[in-house]
C-alpha cells in the first residue's frame, strides 16, 4: 500500500473583462505583432477594480467543489498559491476559509510567484502523505493587474489576473509504482543568486507599498528555456520513463516560445501540450491549474493520464511535478 494524493476535481475562475493586444496599444509604444511574435499572447483577462485575489480565489474553489461533487466539510486544509494578496496579512487562504465556512484546518499562502502552483502540489502533498489532511483545496489566484508599471511596456503587455483551483484527496489503492494514480514525483529549486532579474521594486519592509513588477525579459528567458529543459530530463531520467509515457504536458504560461522549446527538449508535439497563454497571458500561479482546468472540463485530461507539470518564477523559483490522473 502507498498513500498518495489524487488530484480529484478542478475549477476556475476569469474576470469577465479582456484586453487585447490592441487594447494595449492605446496605453503603452506596442504593437499586436509584436506581442504575439515575442510571446505568443493574444489577450488576457483583467479584473475590475473591486475584484480582488480573494473573490477570484473563492470562485475557482467553489468550482473546484463542485466539480468534485464536494462540500466544504469535506475539507481539511486549504493552501493559496499567490503574490498577491488582498493584504500582507491574514493569508488569502484564511479568506477563502471564512468565505466557504470550511471549519479550522491548515490554511496559508504560498509564495513561489509564478512557480507557486508546482510548489504547492509538492507542499500539499506532503500535507496528505503525512497524514496531516485528507481533502486539501489547492488555488492559485493571482491580481498582477494590481503590480504591474502600466508605462512600461517590457512588462505590461504580460500578465493577466485569474484563478485555477483543484482538490487533492488521500488515495492508499497504489502499489508505489509509476502505473499508480495520484502525484508520483516532485521535484523543487530556486537559486538566490538570480534574484534581481525579476522582482517588484517595493514590499512592505522596504517602500511599504507592494512595488511594481521589474524585469530582464532576456535574461529570465534564457534561464527559463535551460531550467526547463534540464528539469523535465531530469524528472525522466529519475524515473527511467521516456517521453512518449507522458500524456500531456502542462506548462506554466509565460511565453510559448518557452513552452515549445520545452516540448521539444520532450520530443512532445504540441498536440500534447496544454497552451493558454494566447487568451490568458501569464497569470503567474494561477497559470497552471487555469490550463488543467480547461484540459479536463474539455475531456482532453482523462482518468489515467499521465502529466507533467512544470514552471519557472522570480527568485529564480522552479520545479515540475509528475502526476497520473
Ligand atoms: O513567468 C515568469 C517568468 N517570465 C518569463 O518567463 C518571461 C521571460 N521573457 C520573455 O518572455 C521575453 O524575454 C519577453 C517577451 C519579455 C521579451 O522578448 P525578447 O524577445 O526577449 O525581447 P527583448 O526584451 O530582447 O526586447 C527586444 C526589443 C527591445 O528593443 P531594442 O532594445 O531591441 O530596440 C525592446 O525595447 O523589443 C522592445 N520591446 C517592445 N517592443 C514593442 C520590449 N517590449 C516591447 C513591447 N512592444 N511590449
Amino acid at each position: 500500500m502507498t498513500v498518495r494524493s489524487i488530484i480529484r476535481s478542478c475549477g476556475a475562475y476569469l474576470p469577465d473583462r479582456i484586453m487585447t493586444n490592441r487594447d494595449l496599444e492605446d496605453v503603452v509604444d506596442t504593437s499586436d505583432e509584436w506581442i504575439v511574435q515575442r510571446t505568443g499572447i493574444r489577450e488576457r483577462r483583467i479584473a475590475a477594480e473591486n475584484e480582488t485575489t480573494a473573490d477570484m480565489a473563492i470562485a475557482a474553489a467553489k468550482a473546484a467543489l463542485a466539480h468534485g461533487r464536494f462540500t466544504a466539510a469535506d475539507i481539511d486544509g486549504i493552501i493559496v498559491c499567490t503574490s498577491t494578496p488582498n493584504h500582507t496579512f491574514p493569508a488569502v487562504a484564511v479568506d477563502v476559509q471564512a468565505a466557504l465556512d470550511i471549519r479550522p484546518c491548515p490554511a496559508f499562502d504560498l509564495q513561489a510567484v509564478c512557480s507557486g502552483f508546482v510548489y504547492g502540489l509538492n507542499v500539499a502533498d506532503m500535507f496528505i502523505r503525512s497524514g496531516q489532511c485528507r481533502r486539501l483545496l489547492l488555488i492559485g489566484a493571482e491580481k498582477f493587474s494590481s503590480i504591474l508599471d502600466w508605462t512600461d511596456r517590457t512588462t505590461c503587455v504580460l500578465f493577466g489576473d485569474g484563478a485555477g483551483a483543484v482538490v487533492l484527496e488521500v488515495d492508499e489503492s497504489g502499489d508505489g509504482s509509476l502505473n499508480d494514480r495520484g502525484i508520483l514525483f516532485s521535484r523543487l529549486y530556486a537559486d538566490g543568486r538570480q534574484k534581481n532579474i525579476l522582482y517588484t521594486s517595493g514590499g512592505p519592509a522596504t517602500t511599504q507599498d507592494s512595488g511594481y513588477v521589474v524585469m530582464e525579459g532576456r535574461e529570465v528567458f534564457r534561464h527559463a528555456v535551460s531550467n526547463m529543459s534540464q528539469i523535465v530530463t531530469e524528472v525522466l531520467e529519475v524515473n527511467k520513463l521516456s517521453a512518449d509515457r507522458i500524456d500531456w504536458l502542462v506548462p506554466h504560461q509565460a511565453n510559448v516560445r518557452i513552452i515549445e522549446g520545452t516540448a521539444k527538449k520532450l520530443g512532445l508535439g504540441m498536440d500534447r501540450v496544454i497552451v493558454t497563454v494566447d487568451r490568458h497571458g501569464n497569470t503567474s500561479a494561477a497559470s497552471i491549474p487555469l490550463a488543467l482546468n480547461e484540459a479536463v472540463q474539455d475531456g482532453r485530461i482523462k482518468p489515467g493520464n499521465l502529466v507533467l507539470f512544470e514552471a519557472l518564477g522570480a527568485g529564480l523559483t522552479w520545479g515540475a511535478v509528475l502526476a497520473r490522473f
